[in-house]
């Protein structure tokens, strides 16, 4: 059974982190180190900020939860994307705020709407660059000016989950973004490109004031020891994070290349996933719903205008994972080595399990 529901890092944890993981849980008997001071350290001196900048998370998801927990008191207002990554709404939901869901432009952020859909009761604005589940981009400029027109009264959560798969040509500095603009933090994670899903740790980068009530709320020891000493591994290895660009972006430009050879129409993608319209989704998910062995399909979230994701990807076996039910589109997640071919539609059984109609699966 293949889980592919995460956009997770194929290649799994890095030997480094893993040693240092393993190390770490000698020392487990002891509660962790609840300041994370290590990997605070760390990050400060990649990242060029002061230690006292940085919240730890369990996942950058508990970074989404506590920027909705210090900015909104019940009734005040969220503004997202459509096609925004579900922990928006939860958290929007925990805080008891009401959200605004501004319709998105070609599946990406209309930056324009959502200034517009910005008011008097705004207290918080998600925005993911990347985004998940569609992978569309916002270039840096129309980027900074829209965080440069928020109000100060309104903290924006900048989602960096994907960073590290962006191009050289696409790469901005947000850090430098987070030292004008008291109201911003940016969010990323150890999940994805750094291969820690598992472990549960993310970070946010925001100046001192809002760092300190984000961490007022944070849980004492949210991030475990070896959490905390993978991370500082990982955020070491140059090795496996060049890799896991690497491999990513040829897969990627594979499947585009597949789905283009296809007829199969596909949002351009700057993740880790790749959005493409399979026709009727429902259908597809149907194809792949009777048990086998190698795939694992989930499909947790509905798109409210038709919109299926899935992801897939392979390293020995392939990996699929449906995101959004709806009809027509499908999110691939890109192989990790060359697929020889791309049968259409799949003919391997797959085994899916699906907690919303709409899923796809992919077959080597
Ligand atoms: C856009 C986006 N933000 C944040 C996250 C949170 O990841 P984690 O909590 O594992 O750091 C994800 C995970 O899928 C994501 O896709």
């Amino acid at each position: 059974m293949i889980l592919l529901a995460s956009n997770e890092n194929p290649l799994g944890m890095p030997d480094s982190a893993r040693r240092a993981a393993a190390e770490a849980l000698a020392g487990a008997g002891n509660y962790p180190d609840s300041n994370g001071t290590a990997l605070k350290n760390a990050l400060a001196a990649r990242l060029d900020v002061p230690a006292d900048w940085l919240t730890l998370g369990s996942g950058s998801s508990e970074i989404l939860e506590l920027a909705a927990q210090v900015s909104l008191k019940p009734g005040e207002g969220v503004v997202y994307s459509q096609y925004g990554f579900i922990v928006y709404a939860q958290a929007a939901a925990h805080a008891h705020a009401h959200a605004t869901v501004v319709p998105s432009r070609n599946f990406g952020h209309d930056l324009d709407a959502m200034r517009a859909a910005i008011g008097e009761d705004t207290k918080l604005v998600f925005v993911a660059n990347p985004n998940n589940p569609t992978g569309t981009f916002i270039d840096a400029t129309p980027l900074a000016a829209f965080l440069q027109s928020v109000p100060a009264h309104v903290t924006v959560l900048l989602d960096e989950a994907y960073t590290e798969y962006l191009s050289p040509a696409q790469r901005y500095d947000s850090i430098e973004w987070v030292r004008r603009l008291p109201n911003l933090i940016v969010a990323r994670t150890f999940s994805k490109a750094f291969g820690l899903a598992g472990l549960r740790i993310g970070y946010g980068v925001s100046q001192p004031a809002l760092t300190s009530r984000m961490n007022a709320q944070r849980p004492r020891f949210n991030v475990t020891t070896p959490a905390q000493a993978a991370a500082v591994a990982a955020l070491g290895d140059a090795d496996f994070l060049a890799r896991t660009y690497e491999l990513n972006t040829a897969g990627r430009d594979q499947l585009a290349a597949g789905f283009k050879e296809l007829g199969l129409e596909y949002v351009p993608s700057s993740g880790n996933f790749l959005m493409v319209r399979v026709g009727d989704a429902q259908a597809v998910h149907a194809r792949c719903w009777p048990p086998a062995s190698r795939f694992r399909c989930s499909a947790p979230t509905a798109c409210p205008n038709g919109c299926a994701s899935a992801s897939a990807c392979r390293s020995r076996t392939a990996r699929c994972w449906p995101r959004c039910a709806d009809r027509g589109w499908a999110l691939l997640l890109r192989s990790v080595r060359p697929v020889r071919s791309v049968p259409w539609p799949p003919r391997a059984p797959a085994r899916c399990s699906a907690r919303h109609s709409g899923a796809w699966a992919w077959s080597a």
